[in-house]
């Protein structure tokens, strides 16, 4: 029997930017390279590096630049690296991205709160940076609380779609649809989702979980079941916006590249060699990750007998 999922996906795992962002403690330069090296060893297609915004706002990505240069890149890997106005524009020019990602939000709360500016604003700064940069570069928009906001609550899909066409428009060829305080659910996934397919069929489409409350990897599910073939997670499930109260850890990249293989769909990424990638993390932040395949093991493990005693 065969099943209605896409047969592969294309996975960007942004823990070193959405994950590391929202951690305490300072992290070495090296440690975030290697972290991105471990990614790229695995197979991982893309990978969201560094964010070039204000130092003041996000001090834990103030050495974007020389993350970004002390990288050994592999070909066929995309490096994103995520920006928010001009200036961040610029400066990740210079480290030679293969895609911007440009972030917005689409309520006026969280945009005042993360980017002190309204949405409308964001908008025209991010005009500015399209048309300057659109012949030499890829370039995908990420639209923070497109399934909720911790400060406003539900938001209308109609608000959405007007920034989906504003984007489309202009010549942006990705959204990213981003449940930043994780209040998707299934249901409105499919929805918004249909909803986005229907206005506008060019626009690739990233689905961006937070698994705040546990429904990360079900809504990447109802993501494959409408047909979206991009998502993005955090290996460890770390990650959080810092501006967003109760946003927490992305939906865990080795979960669900683990539930993915479990159901025949491919990744290019080795489950085994991202564990190690997670275990490491783990070691380097101190705390434990919210992952669960890297505890249990995936579902090929086998013990013996003579070991359920121990457990
Ligand atoms: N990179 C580095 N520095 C930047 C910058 C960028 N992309 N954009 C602005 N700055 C600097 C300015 O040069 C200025 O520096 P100065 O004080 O030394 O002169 C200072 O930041 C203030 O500039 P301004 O344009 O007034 O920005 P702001 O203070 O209103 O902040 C943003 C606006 C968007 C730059 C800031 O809110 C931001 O970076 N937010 C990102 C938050 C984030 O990453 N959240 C998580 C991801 S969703
Ligand atoms: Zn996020």
């Amino acid at each position: 029997m065969t099943n209605q999922f896409p047969p592969s996906v294309v996975l960007c795992d942004v823990s070193p930017r959405d994950g590391l962002q929202n951690e305490c403690k300072p992290i070495a330069t090296a440690d975030k390279i290697a972290l991105v090296q471990g990614l790229i060893d695995a197979g991982m297609p893309r990978v969201e590096v560094t964010s070039f915004v204000s130092p003041k706002a996000i001090p834990q990505m103030a050495d974007a630049q020389e993350v970004m240069l002390g990288l050994q890149r592999k070909p066929g890997v995309e490096l994103v690296v995520l920006v928010p106005n001009q200036k961040g524009a610029e400066r990740a020019l210079a480290c030679r991205p293969d895609e911007l990602n440009l972030v917005m939000s689409v309520t006026e709360s969280h945009s005042r709160a993360n980017l002190r500016m309204s949405p409308q604003e964001s908008f025209e700064k991010l005009k500015e940076v399209v048309t300057a940069t659109r012949d030499q570069v890829k370039l995908n928009v990420s639209l923070s609380c497109s399934f909720g906001c911790p400060f406003e609550g539900d938001v209308a899909t109609d608000q959405v779609l007007h920034w989906v066409k504003a984007f489309a428009d202009l010549g942006v060829t990705g959204v990213s649809l981003c449940d930043t305080t994780g209040m998707a659910f299934p249901s409105q996934v499919r929805e918004l989702v249909g909803r986005v397919q229907d206005q506008s069929p060019a626009t690739r489409i990233t689905l961006h979980f937070h698994n705040s409350r546990g429904l990360g990897l079900t809504n990447v599910f109802e993501g494959l079941r409408a047909g979206v073939q991009h998502y993005d997670a955090c290996t460890g499930g770390i990650g959080g916006c810092p501006y967003a109260p109760g946003a927490s850890g992305n939906a865990c990249m080795e979960d669900i590249v683990h539930a993915l293989h479990c159901e025949g769909i491919q990744t290019g990424v080795d489950l085994n060699k991202l564990l190690q990638v997670s275990k490491g993390l783990g070691e380097l932040l101190e705390h434990p990750l919210s992952g669960q395949v890297v505890y249990a093991g995936p579902r090929s493990r086998t013990y013996a007998l003579d070991q359920a005693k121990a457990q």
